[in-house]
């Protein structure tokens, strides 16, 4: 199984529409995927219009009692894992110095499903790193401006200090606007970067429409420029996983 965190310190930088998109595209293109919202505000679930089960939450998650709480999505090779209200304190719960727990507790699902997809709440924490220890790639949005920069160098970082190889994290830049100087600017300077994708998801309001239609944009708008980029992004992070 391969387990893919969309990870920012940022919030409001794309994760969930990448998280949400790239996991429709997985499944399109026949790969068993199982879509994990970490984040308590549970905005993956309502994309796909699921809610958790009742009896799930923090404690659930923890003892590794997962299987009894996916559910299954509308779409074939698709299920999710929604997130409870619970899991905001999901970092008070994880055991100090243990880092490798949820890496863990994910390991269980190895044999159902051949991706795993984690849309991670936005900050730096215990949670956050142990999702990126159990994670084999790291997939991070950013939004073409100095300051998402500056928050990929902070990462950077952040993998360091951990003791993270570097190799696994994978950017994109995300809500591109190339009328924008700085957009223009920003992109045309690192993303002939190692670390970026090639694939840009433009800034368009098919994306912002999921709040409403509650579908991945590829069902809604097929032919969208962000279905197409986010179709293109799955393929680019399925090529360059990282194999056992
Ligand atoms: N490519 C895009 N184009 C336009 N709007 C977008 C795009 N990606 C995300 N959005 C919108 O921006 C807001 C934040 O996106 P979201 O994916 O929830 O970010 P995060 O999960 O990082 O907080 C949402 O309202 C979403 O609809
Ligand atoms: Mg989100």
């Amino acid at each position: 199984m391969n387990v893919i965190a969309v990870y920012s310190s940022k919030g409001g930088v794309g994760k969930t529409a990448a998280a949400v998109n790239l996991s429709y595209a997985a499944s399109m293109r026949g790969k068993n995927t199982l879509l994990c919202d970490m984040d308590p505000q549970g905005a993956a679930g309502y994309y796909y219009r699921v809610r958790p089960k009742k009896k799930f939450n923090k404690k659930q998650f923890l003892k590794g009692n997962l299987e009894n709480n996916i559910r299954q999505s509308d779409y074939p090779h698709l299920d999710l894992l929604p997130a409870h209200f619970s899991f905001r304190n999901l970092d008070l719960a994880l055991e100090k110095g243990k880092s490798e727990e949820l890496k863990g507790i994910f390991s269980n699902l190895a044999d159902e499903y051949d991706v795993l997809i984690i849309d991670c709440p936005p900050n730096i924490s215990l949670l956050s790193q142990n999702i990126i220890i159990a994670a084999d790639q790291v997939v991070t949005p950013v939004i073409p401006t100095t300051l998402s920069i500056r928050a990929l160098a902070q990462l950077i970082k952040f993998f360091e200090k951990i003791g993270v190889k570097r190799k696994k994290l994978r950017a994109f830049f995300s809500m591109v606007e190339r009328r924008k100087n700085m957009h223009a600017d920003t992109v045309r300077n690192y993303r002939k970067k190692k670390v970026f994708l090639r694939t840009l998801v433009p800034y368009l309001s098919d994306v912002e429409k999921m709040g409403i239609t509650r579908e991945p944009v590829a069902v809604t708008c097929p032919g969208s420029p962000a279905a197409i980029a986010y179709d293109r992004l799955w393929m680019e992070i399925w090529k360059r996983r990282i194999r056992d």
